[in-house]
């Protein structure tokens, strides 16, 4: 890609989107729950159009749609409407109208690889064959009251059920409250086209795609494979076999189909049917290629991919380098990265790398200045980490059913700590979780200047104002150790370059190099040293000349 500017960038390139749990941000009636009333209150803090906000250009919800919760909303029994829980359709409204007010571009969470089973196509469908409604979800007969294959949910235990009024297996990829609808059937692919121009024309910018590949599946019911690790030496014993009595399936025949990409064309049609919309997807898979291919020829298909890997990596230079490399190298042209360090299925970032603050400021600093739009998930902007809680008040359906807890996605899912109030500000009730580490809060990381707050939000300020940053090219170069990543960004306007030390080291700076004879642009420290990098320390030099 040549250098550009900001200027001709989308919006969803530009800038950071913030990730909102909505039933943990800010509960506006006292029943303990976050609700949409609660979320336009705060818009000023996601931005106010000076650095003392976050400065956000997209704001992603949690799903917000009539749900019976079974899996927090992604599980929707009415796509065109807003479960009362979270307010009304006029609240959803004057959310949309705050954020608009203020630049911040709505992006829905659209949940169709399935519905809910309470979802009136669903009620419907599972009455008889003959409905109308029936060919909306996947059946079988299976055999000898089995199931037709070996396919799993990717909760736990098969992923077909039988029902009784059919004699017949429906298919889940997830919960059996959570049936797959049929993307082979025209209608309901025109169905779910209507549902996103309903919500564009109600000025929605983009939508989260929930597991993006598995919305077609092999026709011909074909058995998926199974992995299995069976046997490894025993650490520290190797004279010994370990067995490891584990089977991982391989979903070669439930997910990335080629027909799932025919029908990431055909969305993307609607979605280019108005100026500026987007859709994000959520492509969990083993390798970057198969991830980035639902980039489509990188102007078709998803306008952006999440890109996880650095959840299942260590922190350390090496790794990030590795990741981001690839990613650039195997890109197509035109598209463009989209970055997650944390969400609400897997722990925080802070916890899974046990974050100091100096630690946590580096680990944004990367998020922030990467090539590629940073996903911020709520708390992160705080350093907030995970949530021990006990066994009692745990409240995913999901990991209560099927993991081994405390293994569950709750403790990445607790309130948000606003200020020093009962319950952080959350709630005047009893929040629905306990609200996250109540000694943080949001008022206390804005009045001191050396918050991962108050730094989160001078870096993001930073970005917005450096087309480098927020449009420019990336090259990886060699910084002064390895511990250290260090690369350049380049817009037709500037040239910076970025060294984040990921060590708790101090770095010597090699005499002459870039950084050594000039005051950074930015910095983490007072008063940086130009011979060398604190531990952790995020430096962006202007290398123009
Ligand atoms: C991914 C979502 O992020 C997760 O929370 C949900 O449980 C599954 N998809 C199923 O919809
Ligand atoms: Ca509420």
């Amino acid at each position: 890609m040549t250098a550009i500017d900001a200027q001709s960038q989308p919006w969803w390139k530009r800038g950071v989107i913030y990730h909102c749990y909505v039933r943990s941000f800010l509960d506006s009636n006292g029943d303990g729950i976050g609700d949409l009333p609660g979320l336009t209150c705060k818009l000023d803090a996601l931005r106010n159009g000076t650095p003392s906000s976050l400065g956000i250009e997209g704001l992603w919800l949690s799903p917000v749609y009539p749900s019976p919760n079974r899996d927090f909303g992604y599980d929707i029994s009415d796509y065109r409407s807003i479960d009362p829980m979270y307010g009304t359709m006029e609240d959803f409204d004057r959310l949309v109208a705050g954020a608009s007010a203020r630049g911040i571009h709505l992006i829905m969470d659209l949940v169709v690889n399935h519905s809910s089973t309470e979802h009136a196509w669903f009620r419907q469908a599972r009455t008889s064959r003959e409905n109308p409604f029936h060919d909306y979800y996947l059946w079988s007969d299976g055999t000898n009251g089995k199931p037709p294959n070996n396919w799993g949910s990717s909760f736990g235990g098969s992923a077909w059920e039988w029902n009784e009024q059919t004699h017949e297996f429906y298919l889940h990829s997830f919960l059996k409250e959570q049936p797959d609808l049929n993307w082979r059937n025209h209608r309901l692919r025109k169905d779910i086209h209507d549902i996103m121009r309903f919500w564009m024309d109600r000025g929605v910018d983009g939508f989260r795609l929930d597991v993006a590949n598995y919305y077609v599946k092999d026709a011909q019911l074909r058995g998926n494979s199974h992995e299995f690790v069976i046997a490894q030496p025993m650490p520290g014993n190797p004279s010994k076999t370990l067995f490891i009595p584990m089977s991982r399936e391989v979903y070669d025949h439930t997910v990335d189909q080629p027909e799932t990409h025919d029908a990431l064309r055909e969305m993307r049609g609607v979605i280019d049917e108005k100026p500026g919309r987007m859709m994000v997807g959520e492509i969990a898979q083993h390798t970057l290629d198969q991830v980035l291919s639902y980039y489509g020829d990188g102007q078709n298909e998803l306008n952006l991919v999440f890109n996880f890997f650095f959840f299942v990596r260590r922190f350390r230079a090496k790794d990030f380098r590795d990741i981001i490399e690839r990613t650039l190298d195997l890109l197509p042209e035109d598209a463009w990265p989209a970055w997650v360090l944390s969400s609400h299925d897997v722990i925080r970032a802070v916890s899974r790398y046990h974050c100091s603050p100096p630690m946590t400021k580096s680990m944004i600093g990367l998020l922030l200045t990467l090539k590629g739009t940073p996903f911020l998930y709520n708390g992160e902007e705080l350093g907030l980490a995970n949530t021990l809680l006990p066994r009692r008040l745990l409240q995913d359906p999901v990991a209560k059913r099927y993991w081994p807890l405390p293994v569950g996605r709750d403790g990445e899912r607790t309130p948000m700590p606003w200020d020093a109030t009962p319950n952080a500000g959350f709630t005047t009730g009893i929040p629905w979780l306990p609200v996250s580490a109540p000694a943080m809060s949001y008022s206390a990381e804005s009045a001191d200047p050396t918050s991962v707050l108050s730094f989160t939000r001078r870096l993001s300020w930073f970005r917005s104002h450096h087309s480098a940053l927020n449009a420019g090219d990336m090259s990886i170069v060699a910084g002064p150790s390895d511990t250290c990543l260090c690369f350049t960004r380049r817009s037709s306007a500037e040239h910076l370059t970025i060294t984040i030390n990921l060590s708790d080291q101090t770095v010597a700076i090699p005499r002459g190099s870039f950084t050594s004879d000039q005051t950074p642009l930015f910095n983490t420290e007072e008063q940086p040293s130009m011979d060398s990098l604190a531990p952790w320390e995020v430096r962006i030099a202007d290398t123009s000349a």
